[in-house]
């Protein structure tokens, strides 16, 4: 049995229901991540675990043991949030030794798991410190040795790095990453960053208006997006307009290009209207490039953009975006050219709504 079950949760504030029937099993150690725009119940999901708020329908338990009629403090679960909510009176020891004395743990013991803690962050040298002497990244680094302290056996990571810059975001989500291994903690943490979860993530979440819409490892969400929300979110993508050519052969017409697709084009008739999609970075402009599809048309811009060079085809009207790595004998495209893009069939991404 999963560490972690979520089974049919649903949550409504008044008339809206903003959790809908979301089932989720987190193994134990798991890292998981919950995805999606603002406003789609990510936080709502995270604070139900917590005990802060309680479910409109459904079931939620930890290690077999359902939390219903449990407390906050009965949970037993670390929680970081996104603003910084350390308190601003206590210096970091205290802030981090704050859990362990509520629980009434002896002193010698608070002392020794604080400075493990402060060991496993890299700030044992600031101890004394007060929270407005650090800086945004060392202050989220003592929230989570605070909510690690008392060895929860669920942590919880609101958008932890959303109000920190972005290089310090990166090195962050790694070391919390780290952190989370070294210590096998059981975890869910929330971004509306895609890169982010795609990065760090055992698993994502992609969570759409209080549905989990795709869960999945960061590949599988990314290669095999289950609907055309996921796709869009996760990633950029084009979205190609594609007439139906003969329905028995899977073949559809892109501009003058005929396509033969991989999957059945189903029930549509020729000169049916439909939608396929490709990521930018799928194919080559080169002609020595492999693949059994290719797509020619004409080049609208391209742009150097240092590691990439991004190029916008038209194709049919359709304006596709190729990205290809930069190299010091890269030929950029010029614009009023004509190309082919050469990729497989299988590069397309079938999204339904
Ligand atoms: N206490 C509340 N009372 C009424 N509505 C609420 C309450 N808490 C959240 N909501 C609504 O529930 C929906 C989901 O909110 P939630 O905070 O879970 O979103 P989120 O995915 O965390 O968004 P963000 O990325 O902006 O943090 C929103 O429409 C929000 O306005
Ligand atoms: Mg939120």
């Amino acid at each position: 049995m999963s560490f972690l079950v979520l089974e049919n949760i649903k949550k409504s504030f008044g008339q809206t229901q903003v959790v809908k029937d979301f089932d989720m099993s987190i193994e134990k150690g798991e890292f998981v991540s919950f995805l999606g725009p603002s406003g789609c119940g990510k936080t709502t999901v995270l604070r139900m675990i917590a005990g802060f708020e309680t479910p409109s329908g459904g079931r939620i338990s930890i290690n077999g043991k359902d939390q219903s009629r449990l407390k906050t403090s009965q949970r037993n679960i670390g929680m970081v949030f996104q603003a910084y909510a350390l308190f601003p009176n206590m210096n970091v020891f205290d802030n981090v030794a704050f859990g362990l004395k509520v629980a009434g743990k002896p002193k010698a013991e608070i002392e020794a798991r604080v400075k493990e803690m402060l060991s496993l962050i890299r700030l044992d040298h600031l101890a004394d410190r007060y929270p407005y002497q650090l800086s945004g990244g060392q202050q989220q680094r003592v929230a989570l040795a605070r909510a690690l302290a008392p060895k929860p056996q669920v942590l919880l990571l609101d958008e932890p790095l959303s109000a920190l810059d972005a290089k310090i975001r990166v090195s962050l989500r790694e070391e919390i990453r780290q952190i989370q291994s070294q210590l096998g903690i059981t975890t869910v943490f929330v971004t509306h960053d895609q890169e982010e979860a795609l990065s760090i993530s055992d698993r994502i979440v992609v969570m759409n208006a209080g549905r989990a819409d795709q869960i999945g490892t960061p590949s599988e969400i990314y290669n095999h997006p289950a609907t055309r929300f996921v796709a869009s979110f996760v990633g950029t993508l084009n979205m190609i307009e594609a007439t139906v050519a003969d329905p028995a052969a899977n073949t559809v017409n892109v501009g003058d290009n005929v396509v033969r697709l991989r999957e059945s084009v189903g029930a549509l008739r020729a000169g049916d209207k439909l939608s396929i999609a490709l990521r930018p970075e799928a194919g080559s402009l080169s002609e020595n490039a492999k693949g059994d599809t290719s797509l020619t048309g004409k080049v609208v811009s391209s742009h150097f953009l240092g590691s990439v060079i991004r190029t916008k085809i038209d194709v049919g009207g359709n304006r596709i975006s190729f990205d290809m790595f930069n190299a010091p004998d890269a030929v950029i495209p010029q614009a009023g050219e004509t190309v082919t893009l050469r990729f497989n069939a299988s590069d397309f991404l079938i999204v339904r709504d």
